[in-house]
């Protein structure tokens, strides 16, 4: 499905991969599956109703997760040079298109006189279509939004004569584990070709205490965050758990270099989900997974980079260490 918006703005198209049905689907498997296990899970893309994404920018801005300002830092401060060393006309952008970091980017690149294309890639088609008119506007330049999954339509990605610079940023690689990220990067590095490059956000391993307070405010917001998964399953598939009735757990664990969230049940609970037709009951302190946020060492960024067929370029931190941006090329270049 196409469409194209009037002749004020340069073109704007929307490219879908994936609808509503595929969404409900990819939900339906999820839920069913993550809560019949053993050691109950959901995956953490089920968060982001409109409330989950008010909620996520809540957390962006609370004192304690430092994440979003340390790599807005970093943009701040290198994406001139970030842009020069990738040459790209085109910006791709994995996940969210809206977020202002990404805009630092583009500001470097229109500076540069480089900026042709933004290529905003996104499950949410809803997110898509205002991020790229919004774009448009601002930039003057082209927009061709993709709504897709980053395991299945990596390789719709619009190839660019210029060169793409491919940005995957706020740390979100972390809610992979490492095989899933093997097979992420691997999956990327097979769809992008010589003049394309990775720009690759990873928060890193740092003091256990500032890691578990990112992820455990003193405001709650990260525990309501936590929480709104159980109201986005009672409204879309006509449930009844009670959030009230659950803690938020975040922990950090060393072995794996994640942090967990979880959700306790301070009590026994019962719950229907009508539209599975699937009862659900938790034990009094039975755990739900509902995500890992893993953290990296530099050098072993490097390597998964590697190992999935990409070459770093060059690395850039904030001034206190805490996160990395990642600059990468594909290592086998066919000339
Ligand atoms: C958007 C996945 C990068 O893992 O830090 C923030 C999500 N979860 N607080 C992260 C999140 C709890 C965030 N990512």
């Amino acid at each position: 499905m196409t469409s194209s918006a009037d002749a004020v703005t340069p073109s704007i198209t929307v490219e879908a991969h994936i609808g509503p049905d595929d969404r409900r689907r990819a939900m339906e498997h999820d839920v069913r599956s993550g809560l019949t296990a053993p050691a109950k899970h959901l995956p953490p893309v089920w968060f982001y109703d409109e409330r989950g994404s008010i909620l996520f920018d809540e957390i962006t801005r609370l004192p304690e997760y430092y994440p979003t300002r340390a790599e807005r830092r970093i943009l701040q401060l290198h994406a001139d040079e970030i842009v020069a060393a990738a040459g790209a006309r085109t910006l791709v952008e994995l996940g969210s298109g809206t977020s202002e970091k990404t805009r630092l980017l583009l500001d470097a690149m229109q500076q540069a006189g480089l900026l042709e294309r933004m290529v905003p890639f996104d499950v949410s088609e809803e997110v898509l279509t205002a991020a790229a008119a919004d774009i448009a506007a601002t930039y003057g330049c082209e927009v061709h939004a993709v709504v897709g999954d980053f395991h299945r339509h990596l390789g719709t990605i619009p190839s660019a004569p210029g060169g793409r610079l491919v940005a995957f940023l706020g740390s979100t690689i972390g809610n992979l584990d490492p095989a899933q990220r093997a097979r992420f990067l691997a999956d990327l590095a097979a769809v992008t070709g010589p003049d394309d490059h990775l720009l690759l956000g990873t928060d890193l391993v740092k003091d256990p205490a500032r890691l578990v307070a990112a992820y455990d405010d003193a405001a709650g917001v990260t525990a309501e965050f936590n929480r709104n998964v159980l109201a986005v399953l009672n409204a879309e598939l006509d449930g009844d758990l009670d959030p009230a009735a659950f803690d938020h757990v975040a922990l950090w664990d060393p072995q794996n270099a994640w942090i967990e969230m979880r959700l306790r049940a301070t009590r026994p609970v019962s719950a229907r989900l009508a539209a599975l037709d699937l009862d659900v009951t938790f034990t009094e302190g039975e755990e739900l997974h509902t995500e890992i946020s893993s953290k990296f060492r530099p050098e072993q960024v490097g390597d998964e980079l590697a190992a999935a067929g990409f070459a770093v370029v060059a690395g850039w931190t904030d001034p206190d260490g805490d996160f990395l941006l990642t600059l990468a090329r594909p290592s086998s270049r066919p000339t």
